[in-house]
């Protein structure tokens, strides 16, 4: 911090301001230009003067003035004139060493001079004076043209060193210069000078010594004493600064790659499923009654392509029995008879419990602990809360011990380790599970349904060929990522909104 000598102004001079400063107290009465400023400061860039300049004008102790004017220099063709002599000066010499008599036209013409010259020329000496007559130059006033020529060339070789403000030349020359093309350029700028005031003219130099600035904090510094009473270049986390805007993953795709790795770390492996099932998959091996009134067409799309799909004879007599009659699991059926032709009609699967009760069926004996993460359709009319797709986070532990408390704890690690601590399960009621179960977890202290899970019913496990418990669950994936990002309508989710998706957070 470096305090003014002037007595009443006291301020904070950076190290660009005191170098400045310094520079102009070398001559505390000149007029400074930019060109000196620079070479008295040893700044390269411009930019220091005017930074600095604007500081210390703000502080009173310079003044800046700026004042525009206009430059002259020479084009293309009052080059060549500078280095050849003007056209007229040429001509004049020319003439000059002919006898009366032969300056014509005639001889102008099988002269060595060049075609595009000798056609202006013509009109350059008629504007000295020179007259043409029956082909012949009739010269009246020798001394004077020669006098025009002349100061014409001055003018020009005055301008051969450089630029030159106009208002120090002479303006007659200007005004017939500036008539023919190509000699001369004209350019507006504006000039700057700096000059010091009178309190800047009272600080004394040798208190503009300018201090250390560190920028950086690196470790190396920090292990030598160099920082020690050294100052800290201020940071102004203010300043607008560019928005880097690179690629990122879609927030939908993040949120089910975490997924994924909390239930890989908890020991789950992953399954798959097709889109395409058939009604006894999806419904019928889960003990959902064929008059329930969510397989009509209003709830499930049924597909004409293709219309059925093959389901094994053996599970079809399966839960034919198990439905109508409840077979040896020891219950009693729903009565009715089994349609085994609505069990193989096409649909798109409506829930991906159809992946956990297939992988069963296809490892009866293997205990097993899986989840998968996927899209299922249902005919939703499109609101703030649904989609006709969305997806669904489904999960088995199909095990000798497995159990309800082992279903709940499972399900509270894995919502603590998506960053939701607060569960708890509520009875519910599935077709497919007894006990079942609806899990909600507390968000801003309020409870949220996400999903159902239960342990599946001997109806179900029976018919697939295990004899352990399975613990099922299923949840929605979207309800999830609208509180995880904040959002609260689905749709926000799907929509190619580039500016919402790149302030979504990273997950
Ligand atoms: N399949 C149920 C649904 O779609 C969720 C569920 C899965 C319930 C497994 C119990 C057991 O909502």
């Amino acid at each position: 911090m470096t305090s003014g000598k002037n007595g009443d102004v006291d301020m904070d001079l950076g190290n660009n301001e005191r170098r400045m400063l310094r520079a102009m107290l070398s001559d505390p009465s000149r007029e400074w230009t930019l060109g000196q400023l620079l070479s008295e400061t040893g700044w390269e860039d411009q930019v220091h003067v005017a930074g600095a300049g604007k500081k210390l004008e703000e502080e009173g102790l310079l003044e800046l003035s700026e004042s525009s004017s206009r430059m002259v220099s020479l084009g293309d063709e009052g080059q060549r004139a500078s280095e050849n002599g003007l056209l007229e000066s040429r001509l004049w010499g020319w003439m000059s060493e002919l006898d009366g008599e032969k300056r014509t036209m005639k001889s102008l013409m099988s002269s060595d001079f060049d075609r595009a010259e000798t056609g202006p020329g013509i009109g350059i000496l008629k504007g000295l004076g020179i007259d043409i007559e029956s082909g012949s130059f009739i010269i009246s006033d020798e001394s004077k043209i020669s006098q025009e020529i002349d100061r014409r060339s001055e003018f020009i070789l005055s301008l051969s060193e450089g630029a030159v403000e106009s208002s120090n030349l002479d303006s007659e020359m200007l005004s017939h210069f500036s008539s023919r093309s190509g000699l001369l350029i004209f350019e507006d700028v504006t000039i700057r000078t700096w000059k010091l005031t009178k309190s800047g003219s009272s600080f004394d130099p040798s208190s503009l010594e300018e201090t250390k600035l560190i920028g950086e904090v690196t470790p190396e510094m920090l292990q030598t004493e160099s920082w020690i009473g050294a100052e800290f270049k201020p940071f102004d986390v203010e300043a607008p600064a560019p928005m880097p805007t690179g690629g990122r993953r879609h927030p939908m795709q993040s949120l089910i790659e975490r997924i994924r790795s909390v239930f890989l770390e908890m020991g789950f492996s992953e399954i798959e499923g097709d889109y395409v099932q058939s009604a006894g998959w999806n419904m019928d091996s889960l003990f959902i009654p064929q008059s329930h009134p969510a397989r009509t067409m209003q709830d499930t799309f049924y597909l004409n392509q293709p219309r059925n799909v093959e389901v094994d004879e053996e599970y079809l007599d399966l839960w034919a029995r198990v439905h109508e009659h409840g077979h040896d699991t020891g219950s009693k059926g729903w009565g009715g008879s089994f349609d085994k032709e609505e069990s193989q009609r096409a649909l798109l699967r409506t829930h991906t419990t159809v992946n956990t009760v297939r992988h069963i069926a296809d490892n009866p004996h293997t205990p097993s602990r899986v989840f998968g993460i996927g899209r299922v359709f249902r005919q939703e009319t499109i609101d703030r809360t649904h989609m006709p797709e969305f997806h669904q986070i489904e999960g088995i532990i199909h095990e000798p011990d497995a159990s309800l408390p082992m279903l709940i704890s499972t399900l509270k690690t894995f919502y603590s380790k998506m960053g939701y601590p607060d569960v708890r399960v509520r009875p519910a009621y599935f077709p497919y599970t007894e006990p079942s179960a609806e899990v909600d977890i507390l968000w801003k202290g309020e409870w949220l349904e996400l999903g159902g899970s239960g342990i599946f019913r001997p109806e179900v496990t029976e018919p697939l060929g295990t004899e352990w418990p399975v613990c099922a669950w299923g949840m929605g994936l979207e309800r999830l990522a609208m509180l995880v990002l904040g959002l609260d309508d689905i749709r926000q989710l799907y929509q190619p909104d580039l500016e919402r998706l790149r302030k979504m957070p990273l997950l």
